[in-house]
């Protein structure tokens, strides 16, 4: 959940590197570190803390070479010490991933260690094997021998950048399921963790290119390389990059606040651009699959929960949804003609991809409902659905979760030939507009909060409980509105505050029935619904639409507030503690 980035450019290699960090902040701010060759002398910096203090201390260089991390502490503290990039006497590397076998590795190497970290090992491997094929004269030979016998020797997830001191005028890239993205441009070349990091340079970079699995890029201000596994040339097809909506704040405070409002040009484009050929197929085939299971991961798992209600509604067959981390281990089923779709926001969540890898061994077809063109996911499922949010960088989904239920809304209507609502995008628009946070400023101290609905509010509660989590640390609990008197009544009280989700006209009476029940319990309710309720207790009122597409609409109040909440409470709703976005590791 690191963010990594490379590049061999005339004089601008160091700033070119640090914008890229700052735009891969998103995927880790404890630390930062870069690399770059400054004259014939290769200069390190690592800074505890922001990209901009990394900035701050490198200051206008002139280079041609750089590499530089930012990172979001795993093996070790977010130290000097434990910040990228890591050496060995000829080797400077950064590194995205988790090395599982560090600890065995260590064992057998003699030189000394100075971090904590699994990445260290990496640089000190190279060396080692630098050094044992000292017979290979070629000095570039001899480094893409050292890299290929390191990538042999290492377990678990990796995306590396590194110089060698011995031929400072390349950088070198590989990788194992962590993503890589090689970016070719004129007189420059470049390397990232992330497609988004390459923004504002998009004129000057013209070809992308997604490494496979233990590929090799070798990388020169004219040149790049790529190998396979047995260091044989290959091509790698080049991959589009989406046009993004603008990553930078423009008018908004905060990112989060950004995407939120983005959210009706996201359902605009979303639709517009949903229904390519995987989608049509899919439609035509999903009634006949013995079996649907929707895999994902946190707010994409949230997402999962409203695929199983509108999957099951409209086509009346048994949908089931896991999430991702517990569907790898648990006992497989096999079962034939059995759909495997996954969510997820970046396409790279490991636990998701491992879900699909396994549902890929037992059998099944895998489809997948992405945001990000040519992440890992959309070259391992049989079938892609590509939403168009944009980059959503703030490490809150928001805008990127309501497009993941459009998408399922859309793919349940034409499955079931039922016609798709119009002017959805109008209507997150206005209900966005109407937002008000006079009314709610009573509620901003609040320090317990329960979300609660039924059915399709069910899951609209959870995902509205978790974002109050990430980006205010407050206790909130989603839950089934019906589940509350069989257990979590006991902690409502008068300092809890109750918000129910209320969009299904067939259980309404049901959810007030809780209202009533935290009401009795002396909580402050918030109502939050397109029925006038308001005599329930406060309310949000959304405008009216089709119940079925209500819980794209309903979630936008939640994500404003707890925006707010965070914001009011003088967070960085941005940068949550201890959370990156993009979680690439187990
Ligand atoms: C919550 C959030 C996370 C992600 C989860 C899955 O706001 O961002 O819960 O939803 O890590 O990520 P993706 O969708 O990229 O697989």
């Amino acid at each position: 959940m690191c963010g990594i980035y490379g590049c061999c450019q005339r004089a601008k290699a160091a700033k070119s590197a640090l914008c890229g960090l700052e735009k891969l902040e998103y995927r880790g701010y404890d630390s930062a570190g870069i690399a770059f060759l400054e004259g014939e002398k290769i200069e390190i910096i690592k800074s505890v803390g922001k990209v901009s203090n990394l900035k701050i201390k490198v200051g206008e260089k002139v280079s041609n070479i750089a590499i530089a991390h930012t990172r979001w502490a795993t093996h070790g503290r977010a130290t000097a010490l434990n910040c990228h990039p890591h050496t060995s006497e000829n080797f400077i590397i950064v590194h995205n991933g988790i090395i599982e076998n560090f600890k065995e590795l260590k064992s057998n190497i003699s030189e000394k260690f100075y971090s904590e970290t699994d990445s260290e090992v990496i640089a000190k491997l190279l060396e080692k094997n630098f050094d044992e094929l000292s017979e290979i004269s070629d000095i570039n030979e001899r480094i893409l021998n050292s890299i290929l016998k390191t990538q042999n020797q290492l377990i678990g997830s990796w995306a590396v950048i590194l110089i060698c001191r011995k031929n400072p005028l390349k950088i070198y890239a590989f990788k194992n399921k962590s993503p890589l993205i090689v970016a070719r441009g004129k007189g420059e070349n470049h390397v990232a963790s992330d497609i988004n990091a390459f923004e504002k340079r998009e004129k000057n970079l013209l070809k992308y290119y997604n490494l496979n699995n233990r590929n090799i890029a070798e990388i020169s201000q004219e040149n790049i390389i790529f190998y396979d596994e047995k260091l044989n040339k290959i091509e790698i097809k080049e991959i589009k990059k989406q046009c993004e909506i603008c990553q930078e704040n423009c008018n908004y405070k905060h990112k989060m606040l950004k995407e939120i409002n983005e959210i009706p040009k996201a359902i605009y484009s979303t639709k517009k651009h949903i229904k390519n050929s995987d989608f049509k197929k899919l439609s035509k085939k999903l009634k006949n699959y013995s079996k649907i299971t929707i895999v994902g991961c946190g707010t994409a798992y949230h997402a999962g929960l409203y695929g199983k209600f509108i999957l099951e509604k409209y086509l009346n067959k048994n949908v089931s949804v896991e999430l991702a981390s517990e569907f790898r281990y648990k006992t497989q089923i096999k079962e034939k003609n059995e759909l495997v779709l996954a969510i997820s926001q970046s396409g790279e969540t490991a636990d998701t991809l491992a879900a699909i890898e396994i549902a890929r061994k037992n059998g099944a077809e895998t489809a997948a409902i992405t945001n990000v063109c040519g992440s890992s996911i959309t070259r391992i499922c049989d079938y892609v659905l590509q939403t168009r949010a944009g980059a959503e960088v703030a490490v809150a989904a928001t805008k990127s979760y309501v497009c993941q239920i459009l998408a399922l809304y859309m793919l349940a209507s034409s499955a079931s030939g039922k016609r798709i609502s119009r002017g959805i995008d109008k209507i997150a628009n206005k209900t966005i507009l109407s937002f008000s946070l006079e009314n709610l400023k009573e509620f901003l101290g609040v320090k317990k909060f329960f979300f609660v609905g039924r059915l399709c509010d069910s899951a609209t509660a959870s995902e509205g409980a978790l974002k109050l989590k990430e980006i205010a640390y407050v206790h909130s609990e989603g839950y089934s509105a019906g589940e509350l008197k069989h257990g979590t009544l006991s902690l409502v009280d008068e300092n809890s505050l109750v918000i129910a989700i209320i969009t299904q006209s067939n259980i309404l009476d049901k959810t007030l029935n809780a209202v009533h029940e935290v009401k009795a319990r002396g909580a402050k309710v918030l109502i939050v619904s397109q029925f006038e309720l308001a005599g329930e207790g406060k309310e949000i009122l959304l405008p009216a639409a089709k119940e079925e597409i209500m819980p794209l609409i309903s979630v936008i109040p939640l994500q404003l507030f707890a925006y707010h909440y965070s914001e009011n409470n003088g967070l960085n709703p941005d940068m949550p503690r201890n959370l990156a976005k993009s979680v690439t590791v187990e």
